[in-house]
């Protein structure tokens, strides 16, 4: 592409971001199948306006997510697929969430945050912080948390790529702080049988039991669930796992969460904080616009190694090291207490 394509591609960003949200809210990618389908077919399947239709599975095929043959006829690609609902590592829960009404709304503050340094969208548009807001919107509940477990599905292999070498062995009990549905620990607790597992959940996260991965992955007599508050306590583990937490919370937030597992953990224990590691000024990465999104949802931030490090001895542990997988597209940071 010419730098001028750069441009333009960048700025239709948001054109194409919601033609694929759309598709994938009307349920498009479910009603095309592998045999090419008539535009009003798939119009009338899913009661949607026939003449649109077209219009936006044409959209979508220019995009590379549908074929689209002579007769207004269209099949799914491999890039559809991975937005089905059944795909394995569906992609359909985050683009729910990253496109949905409340976090296409709290990107208009953006700028505004950037010129008074304030951040946090979400209570700019809300006057809400975004977990408070989870607890009193079942709606947005479900497709957040549908969207964490969309991501886990990539993170956790990443994850468990970054910890093959790992010792696990003198670890009996494993925590994850904050850990959603457990989809990461009970994949975990999968490759190391001496190993428990305790997820730390807000109450409204795991109070329906049939989204639990415990449940579903045959583990509930090896991961509980235990709800709670991670910045009153965290419960006694010989190790600790985070994904995806400390990026929510500003550096004093993240001193408290940490010092509550300091406080928690006996001499050795561990902690394993795995996220999107911001790597040096000459290397373009996902974590630097990923901190946007940051700024924008809430009183975040994406860090760099050396951050981390930072946060880990000011709660009075320290750096071990950092693990990567192959594409580093997220890193898991080892701290201990000595
Ligand atoms: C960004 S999500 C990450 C979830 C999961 N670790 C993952 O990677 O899929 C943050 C999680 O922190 C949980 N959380 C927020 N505040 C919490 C608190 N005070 N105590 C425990 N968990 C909390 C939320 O319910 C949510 O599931």
């Amino acid at each position: 592409m010419s730098d001028y394509e750069k441009v333009v591609d960048t700025l239709l960003g948001r054109w194409k971001s919601q033609i694929l949200y759309t598709g994938v809210k009307l349920e498009i990618f479910e009603s095309v199948g592998t045999a090419p389908k008539h535009a009003l077919e798939i119009a009338k399947e899913l009661g949607l306006d026939g003449a649109l239709s077209y219009r936006l599975l044409r959209a979508l095929a220019s995009m590379g997510f549908l074929n689209e043959k002579d007769g207004q006829r269209f099949s799914i690609t491999p890039m559809g697929e991975l937005v089905r609902k059944d795909h394995p590592q569906t992609l359909r829960g985050v683009i729910l969430l990253e496109e949905g009404p409340e976090h296409y709304a709290i990107w208009k503050h953006l700028s505004e945050m950037v010129k008074d340094g304030r951040q946090d969208g979400f209570m700019r548009e809300f006057g809400l912080r975004i977990f408070d807001y989870i607890s009193q919107n079942p709606e947005y509940r479900e497709i957040f948390n549908y969207a964490m477990s969309s991501y886990s599905a990539t993170h956790t292999k990443l994850v468990l790529e970054a910890l093959k070498s790992y010792d696990f062995s003198k670890i009996k009990s494993l925590c994850d702080v904050g850990g959603g549905h457990g989809h990461l620990i009970c994949n975990i607790l999968n490759g190391h049988p001496q190993l428990q597992g305790t997820v730390l959940e807000l109450e409204s996260t795991i109070k329906n039991k049939e989204l639990l991965w415990a449940e579903k992955m045959g583990m509930a007599d090896r991961c509980r669930y235990l709800a709670g508050d991670m910045f009153k306590e965290v419960p006694r583990s010989d190790a600790y796992i985070m994904k995806m937490i400390l990026h929510d919370w500003n550096d004093e937030e993240c001193v408290k969460i940490l010092s509550n597992i300091q406080k928690a953990s006996s001499p050795g224990g561990r902690v394993l904080i795995v996220e999107h590691i911001v790597p040096g000024p000459e290397t373009p990465h996902f974590s630097k616009l990923f901190d946007i999104h940051m700024m924008c949802a809430l009183t975040g931030r994406e860090r760099t190694e050396k951050e981390y490090a930072s946060l880990l001895e000011r709660a009075g542990l320290s750096y071990v090291q950092t693990h990567y997988p192959t594409s580093r597209t997220i890193g898991v940071i080892e701290g201990a207490k000595q």
